[in-house]
């Protein structure tokens, strides 16, 4: 199954795809947007085996619990770009939240990013009936932000506690770059 975008097509992940995919998150020149120094050295840059343990559980790439999350790759013709996320296992009914790099500086803004928000956006609400969307990078990162809102993503002043299930509030109710640090942004999506 293919879900057909603009510019870009998300073509479900494979476990074959997981090992290139913490490249281009932990491993890559995109690296350095959002994890370890200079920019970012509270925030450590995930082993392998703590993508796959902490971060990326092997259903992302089976697609086996759609209801929990799933990874896609980006494609543009036939290049993957770049990976995108959805998770809803932590969140109240109905919400998904969404990660999304590319695999270089070269495919960073040229709307794929955007293309690709979007695109998971339409899906999400179709196939999943999610009615809000969550995404939720460092505030300074500006080019990440700018991305969003022109995907239709909106700043919020809400906590993150409160999108999430009361399970999950003390794991992850800072946010990944602590309260200060991290921007909510939300997109409502109308069934
Ligand atoms: C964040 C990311 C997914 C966005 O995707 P993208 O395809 O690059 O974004 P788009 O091309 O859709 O939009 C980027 C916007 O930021 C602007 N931009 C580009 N570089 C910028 C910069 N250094 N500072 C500020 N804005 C910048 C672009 O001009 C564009 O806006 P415009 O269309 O109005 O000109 C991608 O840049 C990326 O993977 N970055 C590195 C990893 C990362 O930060 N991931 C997010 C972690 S939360």
């Amino acid at each position: 199954m293919i879900v057909k975008g603009n510019c870009i097509d998300l073509r479900p992940a494979t476990l074959t795809d997981r090992q290139r995919v913490y490249d281009w998150c932990f491993q890559s020149e995109t690296t350095k947007s959002h994890s370890g120094p200079p920019d970012y050295p509270e925030i450590a840059i995930a082993s392998y085996q703590e993508f796959c343990d902490d971060y990326y559980e092997e259903y992302y790439f089976t697609g086996a619990y759609p209801e929990k999350g799933q990874g896609f790759l980006i494609m543009n013709n036939q290049e993957a770009v770049g990976f995108i996320s959805y998770s809803t296992y932590h969140l109240k009914p109905s919400s998904a939240e969404l990660d999304i790099w590319m695999k270089d500086e070269t495919n960073c803004g040229k709307g794929f990013g955007n293309d690709a928000l979007c695109t998971l956006s339409d899906y999400l609400q179709e196939e999943l009936k999610i009615n809000l969307l969550l995404i939720a990078p460092a505030n300074k990162n500006i080019r990440a932000i700018k991305s969003y809102e022109k995907a239709g993503f909106q700043r919020t002043d809400k906590a993150m506690k409160t999108f999430l299930t009361e399970e999950y509030q003390l794991q992850y109710g800072y946010g990944d770059y602590g309260v200060d640090g991290t921007a909510i942004l939300v997109k409502h999506l109308y069934n």
